[in-house]
């Protein structure tokens, strides 16, 4: 199926989201969108599929015109779409969610025998290998998307459309992924594929469109250098490497001893880590997504509940402090889901902008709150962050993905800090603000911070870590200084000793 875009333009209110944009989609390829946060890429995608009305221009199937009042007349056109947050029903099985609101069954009624059936051969034409009766929320991401990429393919998309499905994944799913892509392109599919990782861009796609400030600004080869598409992306050299100079550390910040996490479930998620990072010091903890990274960062800023162990920041024992608390004593802290922890959505920018903070000064006499100055702070930040926004009023929920983390890191990067939590601190960034982002992380090091950094991207952490810790089930299973070998890391992420290593045992 050839698909075609023809001078969509798509504005709300001042804004030109998308700006008399042309995109030709050839049948059985795979075609790149790439752009800085905010470009208007998702804004395209949802025209296309028919979420959003364009203010102007047309769209064509093979060649026809076509009008989309909705997600279902794109679907009857052959148009599937795997939105970055899935809409996958947790409590139903991976069968049932496919079948979900699919127009073939009748009567309301879910044959369940046949949708099973369906769902196994769909997935065993493109290799998507899914347990079809277990239920969603016990599936990896990587699962759930493959889900979601069946139930867009059981309705026959001949154009799969694909808004940063690589955000999420370990690098392992990653690489099943474009596994996936590479196999439904032979079998005819077209793919449009959005992501902010020049790799996969270079591994996958047959061509690639560059999208800035809501207009084509060309098309690159899949061929070019990683530093080719950042510039043309950006519109400015960029520095892929992380420049960072020497650490200086100083005296002891954090003290982590035999820290025990337990979650909800009675499971052990935090066995026993011991630890300590000092000011002036990046600790980067790295590991395979799932192995306790999360839980130890939600339990070092009082956000978990600590079940035995002790944490010491800054001389006190903060064990069972409380998120309030951590705030007072200068600990940051950047969540991993900007959506759900980070940003209240229907608050704008310049309230999650002074979140935790409109009640001190000098937002706040006590009595009341200064505006103005929120107004200021919001501007300031929003400048020094390159927040693409129209106004500093607009609700968060109205930004782009990539543009929500930037508000989260420029609120917790813009006080005077000793600790600096960040998970996964560039997920969703564009080339360039993950520069500027890594430079302010280094910033806040050399400004005698200690700053602690989970992520799943390898070339991260080493990039940012002073030293580096490896977390696998729970435990950290081996330390290392800046500049280890990296297939040391990832044997140890993948919880395989050395020889001479014995005290790390995989279970
Ligand atoms: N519902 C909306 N109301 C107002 N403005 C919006 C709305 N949706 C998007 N925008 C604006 O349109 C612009 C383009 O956003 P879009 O989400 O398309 O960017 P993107 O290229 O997908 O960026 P990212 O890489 O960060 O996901 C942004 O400036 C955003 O603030
Ligand atoms: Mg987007």
């Amino acid at each position: 199926m050839k698909l075609e875009l023809r001078g969509i333009t798509k504005t709300f209110g001042d804004l030109v989201a998308n700006d008399a944009i042309d995109l030709v989609v050839e049948p059985g390829e795979i075609h790149a969108l790439l752009g800085e946060n905010g470009a208007g890429k998702s804004t395209l995608m949802n025209v296309l599929y028919g979420l959003y009305q364009p203010d102007d221009g047309e769209i064509l199937v093979d060649d026809k015109p076509v009008s989309f009042s909705g997600p279902g007349d794109a679907m009857r056109a052959g148009i599937g779409m795997v939105h970055q947050h899935f809409m996958l029903i947790p409590v139903f099985t991976v069968a049932e969610n496919v079948e979900l609101g699919h127009e073939r069954h009748r009567f309301g009624f879910l044959n369940r025998r046949a949708a099973r059936k369906e769902v196994r051969e769909v997935s065993q034409r493109y290799g998507l290998q899914v347990p079809v009766d277990a239920l969603v929320q016990d599936l990896p991401v990587g699962v759930q998307q493959r889900v979601e990429i069946i139930k867009a393919l059981i309705r026959d998309a001949r154009v799969l459309i694909l808004d940063e499905p690589t955000a999420v994944l370990t690098p392992q799913e990653t690489d099943d992924l474009m596994e996936i892509m590479r196999s439904l392109k032979e079998g005819g599919t077209s793919i449009v594929f959005i992501t902010h990782k020049l790799r996969e861009v270079r591994a996958v796609a047959d061509r690639i469109t560059v999208i800035r400030r809501g207009k084509v600004v060309g098309e690159a080869s899949p061929t070019a250098s990683s530093a080719e598409l950042a510039s043309m992306m950006v519109g400015r050299p960029v520095s892929l490497e992380i420049d960072k100079g020497v650490a200086r550390p100083g005296d002891e910040v954090v003290q982590v001893e035999n820290l025990r996490v337990v979650d909800q479930t009675g499971q052990v998620t935090v066995d026993d880590v011991t630890f300590s990072v000092r000011a002036g010091e990046i600790y980067a903890l790295a590991g395979v997504q799932g192995n306790g990274q999360t839980e130890l960062t939600e339990a070092l800023v009082g956000l978990e509940p600590i079940e035995s162990g002790r944490v010491v920041v800054a001389g006190q024992d903060v064990t069972k402090a409380g998120v309030d608390d951590m705030i007072g004593l200068g600990v940051g802290f950047v969540p991993e889901d900007r959506v759900h922890d980070g940003l209240v959505s229907s608050f704008s920018v310049a309230e999650n902008l002074v979140l935790d903070l409109y009640h001190s000064p000098p937002f706040s006499n006590g009595l009341s709150l200064d505006l103005d100055r929120i107004a200021q702070n919001a501007r300031d930040r929003v400048e020094e962050f390159d927040v693409r926004t129209p106004t500093v009023d607009h609700t968060a929920s109205t930004l782009s993905g990539g543009n929500q983390q930037k508000v989260v890191l420029a609120r917790e990067l813009s006080r005077p800090l000793k600790l600096l939590v960040v998970a996964q601190p560039t997920r969703g960034l564009d080339v360039g603000s993950m520069e500027f982002v890594h430079r302010r992380i280094v910033a806040e090091r050399d400004n005698g911070a200690a700053v602690i950094v989970v992520s799943t991207e390898l070339d991260e952490v080493l990039g940012l870590a002073d030293r580096i810790g490896v977390m696998y089930r729970g435990k950290i299973i081996g330390e290392m200084p800046a500049g280890a070998d990296p297939s040391e890391i990832g044997l140890l992420m993948a919880g395989t000793a050395r020889d001479h290593d014995k005290e790390v045992s995989a279970p």
